[in-house]
């Protein structure tokens, strides 16, 4: 079991302060396999970890819908419920399997504001072991251009030790 989990401990560097979260993150679940846990962690570790981070959250793949996202764990603001595959960021990332990288939420054609105070956001598809799409992971900042290909590549390996995909 780690430690009580504590921001001022990580690093100040965003990539060395991604992968002290990932490590953090992995010594929690360490056998833990119910997926709404391991959402719920995730989302509560990154939110705590980074000041960019404004909403945090996952929406997952409604298996009695599967064009369409339904929110999950998530730490922020109220979320919106459903979001159709291809609606939005969260629904292109679903519907194209492809991170998206958003610096101007303004400027992304049919953006969902959940939240006016969001700026740019960055989503990236959750896969399991199978490859198959589970969920997307979503992270909205009220700064613009916060999120680059240092978070894309962080959270992307943090995914894929989490979800196995
Ligand atoms: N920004 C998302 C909607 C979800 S929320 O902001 C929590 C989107 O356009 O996909």
């Amino acid at each position: 079991m780690a430690e009580a989990f504590n921001d001022k401990l990580l690093p100040s560097g965003k990539a060395a302060r991604y992968a002290a979260v990932a490590e953090e993150i992995a010594a929690v679940l360490a056998g833990e396999t119910n997926l709404v846990a391991r959402m719920a962690t995730v989302a509560s570790m990154l939110a705590n970890s980074f000041d960019d981070y404004f909403w945090t959250g996952f929406y997952v793949v409604d298996p009695v819908k599967p064009e369409e996202l339904v929110v999950g764990p998530y730490q922020g603001t109220l979320g919106c419920l459903r979001i159709a595959f291809g609606r939005g960021v969260c629904g292109v990332a679903a519907a194209t399997g492809e991170i998206q990288i958003v610096p101007d939420v303004h400027a992304f054609p049919g953006h969902i504001a959940c939240d006016s105070r969001s700026a740019s956001e960055i989503v990236l598809p959750v896969r399991d072991a199978a490859g198959r799409l589970i969920a997307v992971l979503d992270v909205d900042s009220e700064r613009s251009a916060a999120f680059d290909e240092t978070d894309a590549a962080a959270l992307q390996s943090i995914l894929k030790e989490v979800f196995g995909g």
